[in-house]
């Protein structure tokens, strides 16, 4: 069943993803099903995507409630499920105003283009610069790649948008001695995901912001990975007590419908004008409507305090491995955004080991196994997940 569907991929899909030979049916909460039945335990979430995991009741409802109604009209009107999102979404991440889009990297160039519009009007008409953090992940549209902090995202297609600059992350005067006059954003992951979760330090945020407001630069956060309930706040800079200027998001926003945005200050998001910026299916009543489901879950229903308790329960147990696996180097993350650095073992290897055992894993960076599992796991499932980690570490041995 499954070689056709690969085969017909190979002939008619172009091969940018080294994809696993797997077809995939169906799913039902942590877990998904392929077209031969074998049931699989999901810590990927589609790449931190699948928020309420598979079969969500509520999220199916109102998707086919909303489908029955209206899925699309263009932003030359206004649709009732958007602008309920993005009050929920200024409410949420202590911002003002959304820009919706359709994905990260759309998120991450909106956030790039409004900091230009925003400094060449308020700045200077030559503050226009970027700096970005070395082994950053913004996306791969082409502002989005420039702004990479990763040279291998970036072979063969140089030249590279102009004007960004890399800064060690985690690291205030590396930064500093980058800052011009003609810097108009820094861009950080409070969490780098693609990266191989490598998380800020909370001085080292604090201090960027500030270094922000004495320059009059725009601070942009890129959670597109860590944000939406990821890591047990509603973003991950809420951890940090520290606020941007505009903060991205997409990912786990839609629980599987596409959706991106941008939440930035009023004065920030002023600058945007009709004309400025535009998306034809930014915001769209269908993605909206799965969108508040999420929101709600996470902030009205509860689900968040799932995600601080089961990332608890996470970390402790992976703690529990690393002290008895000399494979495991350092447990890293926070909530369910977490990862292990390996040694002696590659996250390519434990990643097939532990397909053939029913688990879904995926990596980060070069030494790191990602644990990003649907935010509505539980404990029985994490301990099935330890098993199964534990067994494909012993069988790599
Ligand atoms: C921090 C961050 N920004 C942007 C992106 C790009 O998102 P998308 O693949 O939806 O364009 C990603 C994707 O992994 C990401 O992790």
């Amino acid at each position: 069943m499954g070689n056709k569907t690969i085969d017909k991929a190979k002939k008619y899909i172009m091969s940018t993803y080294a994809s696993f030979p797997l077809v995939f049916d169906r799913g039902e909460g942590c877990y998904l099903y392929d077209d031969g039945g074998k049931k699989y335990l999901d810590f990927v979430s589609g790449i931190a995507v699948n928020a309420l995991g598979y079969g969500h009741q509520r999220l199916i409802e109102a998707i086919s409630d909303q489908t029955k109604k209206l899925t699309h009209v263009s932003n030359l009107y206004y649709n009732e499920p958007a602008v309920e999102l993005a009050e929920k979404l200024s409410k949420h991440s202590g911002l003002d105003k959304v820009f919706f889009c359709n994905s990260g990297a759309e998120a991450v160039e909106a956030a790039l283009k409004l900091s230009r519009v925003y400094c060449k009007k308020n700045k200077s008409k030559d503050a226009y610069k970027i700096i970005s953090m070395k082994n950053s992940f913004h996306g791969r549209t082409f502002g989005a790649i420039s702004a990479t902090g990763q040279l291998k995202y970036q072979k063969d297609l140089d030249p590279m948008m102009p004007q960004v600059d890399f800064a060690e992350f985690n690291d205030l005067e590396d930064l500093k001695s980058k800052i011009t006059p003609e810097t108009a954003a820094i861009i950080v992951e409070p969490i780098q995901g693609e990266g191989g979760i490598n998380t800020a330090d909370i001085k080292y945020l604090k201090d960027v912001r500030a270094l922000c407001d004495e320059n009059k630069i725009v601070l942009i956060f890129d959670e597109v990975q860590s944000g939406i309930g990821r890591t047990g706040k509603f973003f991950a800079y809420q951890q940090y007590g520290v606020v941007p200027d505009i903060v991205t998001c997409a990912k786990g926003l839609g629980g599987g419908i596409p959706m991106g945005a941008i939440i930035a200050k009023d004065q920030i998001a002023d600058a945007f004008t009709p004309g400025s910026h535009a998306s034809t299916f930014g915001g769209n009543a269908l993605s909206a409507s799965a969108a508040l489901v999420v929101v709600d879950e996470l902030m009205e229903k509860g689900l968040i305090d799932n995600v601080v308790e089961q990332g608890n329960y996470l970390k402790e147990k992976l703690e529990e491995v690393k002290n008895k696996y000399p494979e495991i180097e350092e447990v890293k993350g926070t909530g369910l955004m977490m990862g292990v650095s390996l040694k002696g073992v590659t996250p390519i290897d434990v990643v097939k080991k532990a397909m053939e055992k029913g688990l879904l894993l995926v990596g980060a960076g070069s030494d790191v196994i990602r644990f990003v599992p649907p935010l509505i796991v539980g404990k029985e499932e994490i301990d099935e997940f330890i098993e199964i980690f534990i067994s494909a570490l012993e069988d790599l041995r």
